[in-house]
């Protein structure tokens, strides 16, 4: 199944790359340019115990990618989970402007 991650954090990253390891066809997209880039050279930008094994043998098996571009990833994906920052405002209430902008996205 292909399947679309948006947010490479260490929710979107770890999740993605587990269900790469299952068998699906996964897209990772993010803002942030210089992580994508990273990723797509095969480093890891957070530490999790076993996730740069397994994000090594899907990139090499090409079950995991990663993008910038939002469009290329909803495209060609069936599922598309959002996975986006959502920073404590200053009343402890979540900030979802990322969570919208991302949805905004993939309705545009
Ligand atoms: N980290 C945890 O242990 C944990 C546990 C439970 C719940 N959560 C929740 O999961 C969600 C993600 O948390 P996280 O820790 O993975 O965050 P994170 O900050 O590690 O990662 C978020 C990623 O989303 C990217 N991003 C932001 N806006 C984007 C957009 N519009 N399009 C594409 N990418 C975008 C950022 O560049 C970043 O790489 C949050 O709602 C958080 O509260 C996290």
């Amino acid at each position: 199944m292909n399947i679309c991650m948006i947010g490479a954090g260490y929710v979107g990253l770890v999740t993605g790359a587990c269900l790469a390891e299952s068998g699906n066809e996964v897209i990772c997209v993010d803002i942030d340019a210089k992580k994508i880039s990273l990723l797509k050279r095969g480093e890891v930008p957070i530490y999790e115990p076993g996730l740069e094994t397994l994000i090594k043998r899907n990139v090499k098996e090409k079950r995991l990618t990663f993008t910038t571009d939002l469009a290329k990833g909803v495209k060609n994906s069936l599922i598309i989970f959002i996975a986006v920052g959502t920073p404590p405002k200053q009343d402890g209430s979540s900030n979802l402007d990322h969570v919208f902008e991302a949805a905004g996205g993939i309705g545009n």
